[in-house]
């Protein structure tokens, strides 16, 4: 039996590989991490899609409403096949939680590093309305906790995603010849036209497609901001609340809001304008902050350029960055004190 979380109706865990190529590489030569979060949510999509369709309800697309934070454990590099395995493990009335995990394997060597932990949430929409969610058929849980313990997720999730529906955010207005490492010298944007290529049968954008285009927006300012080497170190949970449809222009923004001695945190927003077939007025469609590193040619971690702010609002949103950092600071250290305590008791059992 395989090491699922959950067993019943429709495929339980998925596995897709690919072969890294150049053209996934940053200028770095590792892969981008915008490539590694489209893969991510292209096997969400596959098993959410392919459950929620085992049931005896009608036709339906699974679209990505939420990704928990993501960390990047090690660098990705080109030649390399990347193992992405997804797994169903709860599902709500209207919802399927997906954990995938990403592995990157040298295929000379056998070599296998774990990339990526990601958690997803995707809700089921019709086929012949994509306005109307339909219901998710249950999966059964081998043991009553992995149930209890999923519906703690879905609960605490569901907290949090309110605080996002609030938080609109502003827009970002060019500067005029901005001083070096202010807000405005790195902040960037990147315009485009929502094609077939980027959408679901339902012609609304993949969640994948975005978070890769906003993981370039970032990659974008934090270059520009400390002019080395930079990789994706973590992205906060993001809420996918409004879809972008076919046909839509999209303005993908961001400026740097925080830095420590060695990271940056870089909010990135999502402005969708459509303009084909029913004209709309331009909406937010998506935000999220991104954390960047930037590395040495031997990819060691460098001390960033401290981010020089200027008015009140980029000292509050800086205050604010300084907040999460130390917030998950403050966990991974817990979560690393916990993993030597696990460990030093297996070594005096
Ligand atoms: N994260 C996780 N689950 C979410 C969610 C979010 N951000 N927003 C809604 N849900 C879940 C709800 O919990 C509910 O499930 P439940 O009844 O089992 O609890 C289910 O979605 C339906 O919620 P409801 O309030 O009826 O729908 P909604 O009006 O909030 O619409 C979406 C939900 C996901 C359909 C809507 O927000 C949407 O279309 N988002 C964009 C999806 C998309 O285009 N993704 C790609 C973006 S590029």
């Amino acid at each position: 039996m395989s090491e699922r979380g959950a067993a019943g109706p429709g495929p339980a865990t998925i596995q897709v590989s690919r072969i890294m190529r150049p053209d996934d590489a940053n200028i770095a030569g590792n892969v981008h991490g915008g490539t590694v979060l489209k893969m991510i949510e292209e096997a969400g999509a596959i098993i959410s899609t392919r459950h929620c369709n085992s049931g005896q309800g009608e036709p339906c697309v699974a679209a990505l409403a939420r990704v928990e934070r993501t960390d990047f454990l090690s660098p990705m590099c080109i030649g390399e096949v990347a193992n992405v395995s997804a797994e169903i493990t709860y599902t709500s009335k209207h919802s399927v939680e997906v954990q995938v995990n990403v592995m990157s394997e040298n295929i000379l060597t056998g070599a296998k590093k774990v990339t990526n932990k990601a958690t997803l949430w995707y809700v089921p929409l019709s086929l012949k309305n994509v306005n109307k969610v339909v219901e998710v058929p249950p999966i059964q849980y081998m043991h009553k906790e992995q149930e209890d313990e999923g519906r703690k997720r879905y609960e605490e999730q569901k907290l949090d995603r309110l605080e996002t529906k609030q938080r609109n955010g502003d827009v970002i207005l060019p500067v005029i010849n901005p001083e070096p490492h202010t807000v405005g010298y790195s902040q960037s944007s990147l315009i485009h036209l929502v094609g077939p290529s980027d959408c679901t049968l339902l012609g609304f954008v993949h969640g994948g497609v975005t978070m890769k285009l906003m993981d370039e927006v970032a990659g974008i300012v934090a270059a520009r901001h400390c002019k080395t080497n930079i990789v994706t170190a973590s992205v906060d949970a993001i809420n996918f609340h409004e879809k972008i449809k076919k046909g839509s222009v999209i303005t993908i923004s961001g400026r740097m809001t925080f830095t420590s001695n060695k990271s940056m945190e870089i909010e990135v927003f999502v402005d969708a304008d459509p303009f084909v077939d029913e004209p709309q007025e331009r909406y937010r469609a998506v935000s999220a902050f991104f954390t960047y590193v930037s590395l040495s040619k031997e990819g060691k971690p460098l001390p960033v350029p401290q981010l020089l702010t200027e008015s009140e609002e980029e000292k509050r949103r800086f205050e604010e960055g300084k907040g999460r950092y130390l917030q998950t600071k403050a966990k991974r250290q817990a979560q690393m004190m916990q993993q030597a305590q696990m460990m030093q008791q297996a070594a005096q059992h």
